[in-house]
């Protein structure tokens, strides 16, 4: 069996995804730039900075925008953000999420949050899940966010679990990068095309069965 589950949060605990997709496009709309889903998969798991950087970067006229400008515009995402994140509750853990969860605490497995967001305190709050969680790394626990192993190696560390002893959930191609360059054993959820370097990849939260999870750890691990 592995010893810790390290979860990401945004589009594999909760649907939060959508909503930073739709706070960026909000954003991106009111400076006169578009963005897609498709383009949106390179936000997934990166920081808010970067997240700007690359949107901006879609646009020369964006190209020298100073620091100060730049805060602003991030700030203003997160001010979207929050107001779309408001009245979340329960109803937005995604399908299947919380039987995995009570099925690793019932195996006495540890679990932590591996987030690159710094809303991620407050999301688990809104959910009333926080107290599944034996560890939350987000933003401001690390130096250097995914795909940088860093958030994931923190969690292991502060849990005291080996990496090799460890699962690692995922929907962002950088998170899974992070996840597999901590040499853990990495569970992508979402298009195959985008997670194809998961050890395990399913199409959708309520295919995250922990037996299934469990057989397939112990097949890599053999
Ligand atoms: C996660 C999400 C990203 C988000 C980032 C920062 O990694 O997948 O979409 O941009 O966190 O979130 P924050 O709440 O700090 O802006
Ligand atoms: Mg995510």
């Amino acid at each position: 069996y592995p010893k810790a589950f390290i979860f990401d949060l945004d589009g594999v605990i909760t649907d939060t995804s959508e909503f930073h997709y739709l706070a960026w496009k909000k954003l991106a709309d009111e400076i006169g730039i578009k963005i897609d889903r498709e383009f949106n998969e390179k936000l997934k798991g990166i920081s808010r900075m970067e997240s700007l950087d690359l949107i901006l970067a879609l646009s020369p006229s964006n190209n020298n925008l100073s620091a100060d400008e730049k805060e602003r515009l991030a700030s203003k995402k997160n001010e979207h953000y929050q107001e779309l994140i408001q009245s979340i509750n329960a109803t937005n853990i995604l399908p299947g999420i919380e039987v995995l969860l009570k099925e690793i605490r019932r195996n006495n497995i540890k679990i932590a949050l591996g987030s690159a967001s710094k809303n991620a305190t407050e999301v688990l709050k809104q959910l009333g899940i926080t107290e599944y969680f034996d560890f939350v790394v987000d933003a401001s626990t690390v130096t250097k966010g995914k795909p940088d192993p860093e958030t994931f190696t923190t969690a292991a560390d502060r849990l005291h679990i080996p990496y090799e002893a460890c699962v690692g959930v995922e929907d962002a191609k950088a998170g899974v990068e992070a996840i597999n360059k901590a040499e853990m054993f990495s569970v992508g959820v979402g298009e195959i095309k985008h997670l194809g370097d998961a050890k395990y990849v399913v199409q959708d939260t309520s295919e995250l069965v922990f037996e299934e999870i469990v057989k397939r750890y112990n097949d890599w691990n053999l």
